[in-house]
This record gives C-alpha cells, structure tokens and sequence, in this order.
C-alpha cells in the first residue's frame, strides 16, 4: 500500500514538471551583425555575416504543412533591417485583414522592457509577399522601407525598420521577433509561426518577443 502511494506521488511530480515546462517557452536570443543592405530584394555581400534564424514555433498549424521563414538581421545606428525568405506554396492576399494575408511580421521594443502590453517604444510592422505594408501599434510608414519578391519556394522580403525613439550602438539588446501568416487557397489564415512568440500574444503583448543582441 505504502510503495503505491509513493509511485503516486512521484509520478503526480513528475507530470506537474512536464506540464509546467510545456507551458512557457525560453526566451530566445539572435545576434544581428553590423551592416547597412540595400533595400532591394538582391542579397547583398554585407547579409552573408549575419546568422540565419528560422522561425519554427508553430502558434498555428504545424512544421510541414505550413509556411515559415528562414531570416537574418543587421543594424547600424538607426535602423535594424531584415532578409527574410518565406517557404510557401501557396501566395493568397484576400483576407481583408492583412495579418490574415500570406505576409511577414516584424516586432520591435527598443528599450526591451519586455512589458506585457505596448509603451511608445515597442512597434508591430507587417509587410504581405505583393509589397503591401500594414502597421500595429506605434509603427507607420515613416519608419518603415520594404522590398518583396516572389520565388520558386515562396517569397522574400527585406526590409528596414527605423528606430523612433533610439540610436542603436555595439552590445545594445533590443526586443525583437518575426512571424508568418500563412493563408490558404480561401484567404484563411491557417498558419501563424513565429521565432519567439507562442500563443499569437507578440501584437499585444512585447513580453512575447525575444532578445536581439546588437554585434559588429
Ligand atoms: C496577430 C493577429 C492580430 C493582429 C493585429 C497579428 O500579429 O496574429 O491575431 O489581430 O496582429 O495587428
């Protein structure tokens, strides 16, 4: 009786661990190395040091069947720019909502604060695979320069995101991650991966995002 009652209890830990470790995710944290690209869709010698990420939290959807992103960044001292090839089949821009469209997210929280709701230094860009840009909160055109192109997996962007409220040096952590709408034939939204983000929290909640380490 005693040895089942103790094989009861540890196996009650043992779950209330694995629960616990499955609800919560590491914040995760990318390096974005020093250089200014042309936006233009052509890959730039200065994109070849930056690491390459790959966004494959799965918020909706799963690995396989929808679309993800491979992706790099670099910054200098007033902006933070993006490469991001999109694996996609399929390209749909119906939805009138854009973050329902085939398209790339970019979240940003210059003083990474890691606060759960927006202060006037976090912003959530968004740009569809046809070019089409659409703003968050705190994120306008003024801020904002991107380029698409379409290809035989799928599409990429690039993209510049402005600073508003900082000059960005050597060492500085920003708060930064990317997601992937991915729509289907219908213009459904059926896919939402993301770097950092878990729970499709990162357009309200920069707690969300991850850690972007500024290095030269
Ligand atoms: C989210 C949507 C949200 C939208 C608002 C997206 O990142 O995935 O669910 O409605 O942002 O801008």
């Amino acid at each position: 009786m005693k040895r089942v009652s103790i094989i009861l209890i540890l196996s009650l830990i043992a779950l209330f661990l694995l629960a616990s470790l499955t609800l919560g995710q590491q914040t995760q944290t990318a390096v974005a190395k020093y250089g200014k690209p042309k936006i233009d869709v052509q890959m730039d010698e200065v994109w070849k040091s930056a690491k390459e990420y790959v966004t494959d939290r799965y918020v909706s959807g799963t690995k396989d069947k929808v679309a993800y992103a491979k992706f790099r960044v670099l910054w200098d001292e007033d902006s933070i720019y993006v490469w991001a090839e999109v694996y996609d089949s399929l390209l749909n821009k119906d939805n009138t909502n854009p973050w329902e469209q085939d398209s790339v997210e970019i979240f940003v929280d210059e003083g990474n604060e890691k606060a759960s709701s927006y202060d006037a230094n976090d912003a959530q860009y968004r740009v569809n695979f046809d070019n089409y840009q659409s703003f968050g909160t705190n994120a306008s055109k003024d801020y904002f320069v991107t380029a698409s192109r379409k290809t035989d997996f799928g599409y990429v962007v690039e993209a510049q995101i402005k600073m508003r409220t900082k000059k960005l040096a050597e060492g500085m952590v920003i708060g930064f991650d990317l997601q992937v709408n991915d729509s289907n034939m219908f213009g459904n939204r059926v896919g939402i991966v993301a770097w950092n983000e878990w729970d499709n929290e990162s357009w309200k909640n920069p707690s969300y995002f991850g850690n972007l380490k500024l290095e030269k």
